[in-house]
């Protein structure tokens, strides 16, 4: 969206005697100013430095809203609370792509569309089969949804607003039914196709646990949980994935490929990755010793020298709560009690530990709290969803998100190609010796 006019300006004043600048400055709806630093290098011939984004806006957006002092998350002005709580997932994925929240009709005929694209062309089967079984699930995840461009090539013109509107109601409807078969072709079972009568999380939860031999009822809890991770995760502003598809769509590639970037990206330990990262420090902890041993695995997470972490604590923007968590955990105590797992070890691990780091100074100085991947693993985990899925089902939510922000993107008559710049410190120009004098 073109930002015009300016809210008033900034001056920037050099000591090297550049001459004073004028920059626009921009007020959002809520949240901070943006300084407008476009004609910088044009008038200057700097650039600013920024790593890892620390105050760097990457683009204007109507979509997701984070107040990281308040503990407050926005999807298009909805607070997650009532989402999480009144909402299903599919009425938030379509709040998401249009900006509103459906009616009636409205989410029937978006579920009509999502369902009659469930199923994956046959020949994805093969595809599939040309992984190792032990591969990890995101690295076929990665595959997959890449691999969509070369079965859907009738999608794949990201200028073309009703392709991309096919390509995400695609990649929507088709995600639960390419992690569910990264899951089956794990295990060595066969496929189970999607049932278009069943909610969206319930369809997900039987196409992971029936087999052919006996069939899968859900179970109205965990449907409830598996759909509040999808809510809770459908998107987050301007996070790594999330700019990570922004930037590969900007090229102008087709939206398979972007999204896969972004489930590339989401892979990571720091990012989708510690949900599992934090279930398998609990194993390790509980290797050790158990709950009797959580004061050493805390004293190592305080060693600077030893680079452990406590996974599941601590964000980037959330320095006060993750509000996602608070929902998350109410969620995480309803599953155990279903299932009868309060006195399960591993659950009690995690409990003790959360008490544990919640009145350790070092954390509460860092402001450092429990994330939402802190309890959607233990969830998830509960569920009976094996760990390495967990960060597939990460992206499977996450999917609407990046495509609400890539469509955004592209409508957007201001979009360019991403082109980050940089502050060059290697050799100067030099020249290529002979290789016998190297
Ligand atoms: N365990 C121990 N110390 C930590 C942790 C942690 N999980 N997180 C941050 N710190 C310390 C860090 O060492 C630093 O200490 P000091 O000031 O003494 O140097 C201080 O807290 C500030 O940390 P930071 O590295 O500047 O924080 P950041 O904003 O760059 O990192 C983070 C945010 C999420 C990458 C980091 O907190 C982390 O690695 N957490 C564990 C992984 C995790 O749970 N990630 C999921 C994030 S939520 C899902 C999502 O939205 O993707």
């Amino acid at each position: 969206m073109a930002l015009t006019p300016a809210d008033g300006k900034a001056t920037l004043s050099f000591s090297d005697g550049t001459p004073s600048l004028d920059l626009p400055l921009y007020k959002g709806s809520i949240g901070p100013d943006v300084i407008d630093i476009r004609a910088l290098y044009g008038k200057t011939g700097k650039f600013t430095y920024d790593p890892g984004f620390l105050s760097t806006a990457s683009c204007n957006s109507t979509i997701t809203y984070i107040d990281g002092d308040k503990g407050e998350l926005l999807y298009r002005g909805y607070p997650i609370q009532q989402l999480a709580t009144q909402c299903d997932y599919l009425e938030t994925c379509y709040l998401l792509l249009y900006g509103e929240l459906p009616n009636a009709s409205q989410k029937a005929d978006f579920l009509g569309r999502v369902t009659s694209h469930t199923m994956v062309n046959e020949q994805m089967q093969f595809f599939l089969r040309g992984f190792r079984r032990d591969a990890h699930p995101m690295a076929v995840m990665t595959g997959l949804v890449g691999a969509l461009s070369a079965f859907y090539p009738d999608s794949i013109n990201l200028h073309d607003p009703a392709q991309r509107e096919v390509s995400a109601i695609r990649l929507i409807a088709k995600m639960p039914t390419m992690v569910s078969m990264a899951y089956k072709y794990s295990v060595g079972q066969p496929y189970i196709y999607p049932r278009n009568e069943l909610s969206y999380a319930g369809n997900f939860m039987r196409m992971m646990f029936a087999t052919p031999c006996e069939d899968y009822k859900p179970n109205e809890v965990l449907v409830r949980a598996m759909d509040r991770i999808f809510i809770l995760h459908a998107d987050h502003e301007q996070n790594a994935s999330t700019s990570t598809v922004r930037l590969c769509a900007s090229s102008g590639t087709n939206p398979f490929a972007a999204i896969a970037a972004g489930v590339a990206c989401l892979w990571g330990p720091a990012h989708g990755g510690a949900n599992e990262a934090c279930l398998n420090m609990l194993y390790d902890i509980q290797a050790s010793g158990g709950v009797a041993k959580i004061g050493e695995f805390i004293a190592q997470v305080k060693d600077k020298n030893s680079n452990v972490k406590l996974m599941g604590f601590g964000h980037r923007v959330y320095k006060n709560y993750d509000p996602r968590a608070k929902l998350m955990r109410e969620t995480c105590h309803e599953v155990l009690e279903a299932l009868g797992l309060h006195d399960d070890p591993l659950f009690k691990l995690a409990m003790s530990l959360e008490k544990i780091a919640l009145e350790d100074d070092y954390f509460v100085s860092r402001k450092l709290y429990p994330n939402v991947d802190y309890y959607s693993g233990i969830v998830q985990k509960a569920i009976g969803i094996p760990v390495p899925l967990f960060t597939a089902i990460f992206a499977l939510a996450r999917t609407v998100g990046w495509i609400a922000q890539l469509n955004e993107m592209i409508a957007d008559a201001e979009y360019k190609i991403g082109r980050p710049r940089q502050l060059y410190v290697g050799s100067k120009h030099r020249d290529v010796k002979p290789i016998a004098k190297r």
